[in-house]
């Protein structure tokens, strides 16, 4: 039996052990009662009676350990040629303040607190001392619009926001204080106070009796000491697009959370103390929650916070140059960053010319890998290139392949096997699990393992509905996929609205609701179209309300200016074409996912149920025209 058969065996067999084993490596002021208690919330919880806190598992017990002076964070920024080297000294000190400065503004266990920054020191910084007094962060990526962050406020109701003057976007200086004060004011709550970073590309006027200068907060402000909390209680609430537009509050708890990403660090990132991972993220997704921040730091190892882009900052090979710089041991990113890569440096010169003696495995996620992109980097890195499935509900990865305990032979098109704790199937309508190979949707038998989302932030119901009420006893993922015979997973596409583009999640329901506020759109459908570089692009079709008889070129600007306005550049929404009806089902549904075959030119069948058939040629014709 191989080692990965041993270890998800044991984990299948006795889940309550594996997780205790796993629980004893983290610091508990309250050890918990037991590892699961199937009687509370959902579908459980993890760690009942247990009090810990995050931050002093993080920062606080590695100074104690004599960590201090090792690098916790490396702070590289090619955007604005600034470093920075912060030991776990410096950062617990840095943490303990800000939180000071937090609890003077009222923070305390259970407060919830926005923070809107862009990839620099301040965010982690930030995210633990939220951590350290028990309160909740949300990090919101900046580059959603001032719509989607007044929405997250609106419904986390923070005490207080933390952002700065500005992001840098390559070429532009992205102002963050006017879309901070939008958000405000469209926002039905309103926070007690705002931290400002001012940074030094461009500052900001802080409004009199809100803002405070983080920094100058942070340095006269007391430290302030760990506050345990309940394992069970919520440590961050990170929005994701649902299939409307309103986002999703994913709740993590501190318990679980800490117990699986220390575990994961191990299992299947091959990373200890003092080794140096390297997440090319961003702080506002899920991936730089765990692969940036947390994981890394609960192990006592080395996080890279890079503030640039795969290439233009300066070119192709600034990553390479990151993971030789600093003698990066486990690589992670999205696959667009490796096609982008590619595309500018097909030959991989810049890579060869560095030293990446140290770097041990190149790990994908965030998007379906096409198998292309796997092999072309796996040629050049000659190093083990892991594609592994996961979503910002799991917060850990769901398959994968495990450094820890010896890779299996990696198939390119496959997620890698159920990492242990996961129990993954493939199901048909009626909920039934499918034989190898078929695809169905893909799904997790309850209960989720820790760090999963127990629930949504205060929306029970709407988590029950979206998860796990359309097959009872499992977790719906939403993805689409097969599980073959020997148990690789691949994971295809989504069954609901919801588009990946260049590795961000985003709603098509929210686009079309979007564009349908425009005064000339009768109604609408957005699809994601498959795209070289960034995966999936959002495609708009439209039907003009009659009498709207404006210029389709003005037409289209107006729309993609308004997605950019109410969502943000993020959702890279650029394409609109005008059509005089859209293809339905009898019943009135939108064909969907006929629309994104003719997008993509792929062959479909007429659906029987569609009521107007003639409009497919229309909609070929139109898409195939210049836009
Ligand atoms: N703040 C403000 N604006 C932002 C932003 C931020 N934090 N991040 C992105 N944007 C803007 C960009 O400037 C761009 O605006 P534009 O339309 O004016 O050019 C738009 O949002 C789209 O950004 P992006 O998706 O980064 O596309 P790009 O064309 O600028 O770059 C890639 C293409 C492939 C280099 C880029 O998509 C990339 O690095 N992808 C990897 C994604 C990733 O790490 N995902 C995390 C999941 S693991
Ligand atoms: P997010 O919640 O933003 O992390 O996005 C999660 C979604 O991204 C998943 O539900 C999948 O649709 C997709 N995804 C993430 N990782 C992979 C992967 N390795 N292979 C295929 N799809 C993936």
């Amino acid at each position: 039996m191989s080692s990965y058969d041993a270890t998800y065996a044991a984990a299948q067999a006795a889940p309550e052990e594996y997780w205790a084993a796993a629980a004893r490596a983290i610091d508990w002021d309250r050890a918990p009662d037991r590892s699961f208690d199937p009687s509370l919330g959902a579908y459980g919880r993890w760690f009942p009676g247990g009090r810990l806190n995050t931050c002093h598992n993080a920062v606080d017990r590695h100074v104690a350990a004599g960590r201090g002076d090792q690098p916790a964070i490396l702070y590289d920024s090619p955007v604005t040629g600034s470093r920075a080297t912060i030991t776990y000294a410096a950062l617990q000190r840095r943490v303990a303040k800000l939180a000071g400065a937090l609890a003077a503004l009222g923070v305390g266990v259970g407060d919830r607190v926005v923070i809107y920054l862009p990839m620099v020191p301040e965010a982690p910084v930030a995210m633990l001392a939220c951590a350290r007094l028990g309160a909740v962060h949300s990090v919101v990526f900046g580059g959603f619009a001032a719509a989607e962050l007044a929405a997250r406020i609106a419904d986390a109701e923070p005490k207080v926001i933390i952002s700065a003057s500005c992001g840098i976007e390559p070429g532009r200086v992205v102002a963050y204080k006017p879309l901070l004060d939008t958000a405000i004011a469209l926002s039905p709550h309103k926070p007690l106070a705002c931290l400002i970073l001012q940074r030094p590309e461009q500052s900001c006027a802080l409004t009199p009796g809100r803002d405070r200068d983080l920094l100058e907060a942070e340095a006269e402000a007391p430290p302030h000491p760990c506050v345990p909390v309940a394992a069970t209680d919520p440590l961050y609430i990170l929005y994701t697009s649902g299939t409307t537009g309103k986002p999703k509050g994913i709740v993590r708890d501190n318990g679980g959370h800490a117990v699986a990403l220390h575990n994961s660090m191990g299992l299947l990132y091959g990373i200890g103390p003092g080794e140096v991972m390297f997440t090319a993220s961003d702080v506002g997704w899920v991936v730089g929650h765990s692969y940036i921040v947390y994981a890394p730091l609960l192990v006592g190892a080395t996080t890279v916070l890079f503030e640039g882009k795969p290439v233009g900052t300066p070119d192709a090979g600034t990553f390479w140059r990151v993971c030789a710089e600093y003698g990066v041991k486990a690589m992670f990113t999205a696959p667009t960053a490796i096609r982008a890569i590619k595309r500018e440096d097909p030959e991989g010169k810049l890579l060869a010319a560095q030293d990446l003696s140290k770097l041990g495995t190149l790990f994908l996620a965030g998007e379906r890998c096409d198998p292309p992109t796997a092999e072309w980097v796996a040629a050049l890195l000659r190093k083990p290139v892991i594609d592994h499935w996961w979503q910002t509900e799991t917060g850990w990865s769901i398959t994968g392949n495990f450094r820890g305990l010896g890779l299996f032979p990696a198939r390119f098109g496959s997620g890698g096997k159920p990492a242990p704790g996961y129990h993954v199937a493939a199901l048909d309508e009626a909920g039934q699990p499918l034989p190898p190979g078929a695809t169905g949707t893909l799904a997790i038998r309850l209960p989720l393992p820790p760090a999963c989302l127990p629930t949504l932030w205060q929306a029970e119901a709407r988590f029950r509905q979206a998860y796990l009420e359309t097959f009872p006893g499992w977790y719906n993922t939403s993805d689409a996929g097969v599980v073959d015979a020997d148990g690789y997973v691949s994971v295809m596409s989504r069954t609901d609205d919801i588009i990946n583009v260049a590795g961000h999640r985003l709603s098509t329901g929210a686009m079309e609701e979007v564009l349908a506020a425009h005064p000339d759109v009768a109604e609408c459908a957005v699809v994601g179209m498959k795209d070289s570089l960034k995966g999936q692009v959002p495609l708009g079709l439209v039907v003009l309300k009659s009498g709207a008889g404006k210029p389709e070129a003005e037409l289209v600007r107006e729309l993609v200016a308004l997605v950019r306005d109410r969502i943000g550049p993020v959702a890279a929404f650029k394409d609109a074409r005008v059509v005089t009806r859209l293809p339905k089902t009898r019943s009135g549904k939108i064909l969907r996912a006929t629309l994104r075959r003719i997008a993509d030119a792929e062959d479909y069948t007429v659906p029987p149920t569609i009521d107007d058939p003639a409009i497919l040629d229309e909609i070929e014709a139109r898409l195939r025209a210049a836009p």
